[in-house]
């Protein structure tokens, strides 16, 4: 099996918990790409979901399925986000933010009484950090804003190079609310509770990666099969 494999079937077992009525959130990136497609499919078969996404990308894709969509501002409470996870480790601790989606997914996450997250069981570490942390930032101030991510994720033991992410065109990525990203390629991340705290509280910086206390399970996909952590229900 080829890991876009692995990616689809972890999706196949999350829409087993999507139920009629479900007011659901999609996330982003290539496995939750596979979930929207196998939820459109569902929806045309008659199920009755309403969904809100994390991204530009996934809402397009969710609307050219004829997914009913929804926002926050009208579907402020969610009952199930299903997303991807750049990585997780066992306590399900994330980083997101590969796809530059981290806003808007973080938003969804938090305003969702249940996440899943699916992946296949590469993503899974026993310490966060070998993927580059992303921290979407403000424009204005970049350099002083640079300087305070460096001074946070000191204190919080961790050390590493802060990359301002850019476009295959060589051009600085712009994310869907019109930030700049910097991805921290810290190694491992031992405190990731006091990093998030300490880049949280830098006025420039608008939302970071790590996701702590989001997830409520994940369904990670191997060779072998499927491995859950947390609680599906
Ligand atoms: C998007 O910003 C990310 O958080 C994605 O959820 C993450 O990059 C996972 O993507 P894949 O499913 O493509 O690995």
């Amino acid at each position: 099996m080829t890991q876009d494999d692995l990616k689809k079937l972890a999706a196949a077992r999350a829409l087993e918990f999507v139920r009629p009525g479900m007011r659901l959130g999609l996330g982003t990136g290539s496995t939750a790409k596979h979930f929207v497609d196998l939820l459109g499919a569902r929806v045309a078969g008659g199920l009755g979901v309403i969904c809100v996404s994390t991204s530009e990308v996934t809402e397009a894709q969710a609307r050219a399925l004829a997914i009913p969509m929804s926002t926050l501002d009208e579907t402020p409470e969610l009952d199930l986000t299903i997303d991807g996870a750049d990585e997780l480790d066992a306590e399900l601790r994330l980083i997101k933010g590969g796809g530059a989606a981290l806003l808007r997914e973080k938003i969804v996450a938090a305003a969702s009484a249940r996440m899943i997250v699916i992946a296949d069981d590469s993503k899974l570490v026993d310490t966060l950090g070998r993927f580059p942390l992303p921290i979407e930032v403000v424009p204005f101030g970049l350099e002083a804003t640079r300087r305070a991510v460096l001074a946070a994720i000191a204190s919080a033991g961790a050390s590493g190079e802060l990359v301002l992410r850019r476009k295959p065109d060589g051009s600085v990525l712009l994310t869907d609310g019109g930030h700049y990203i910097l991805d921290a390629h810290l190694g491992v991340i031992t405190r990731p509770e006091a990093l998030s705290a300490a880049l949280a509280v830098i006025p420039g910086v608008v939302e970071h990666g790590l996701f702590i206390g989001f997830a409520t399970a994940a369904i990670l996909a191997s060779g072998t099969g499927l491995t859950v952590l947390g609680t599906l229900e």
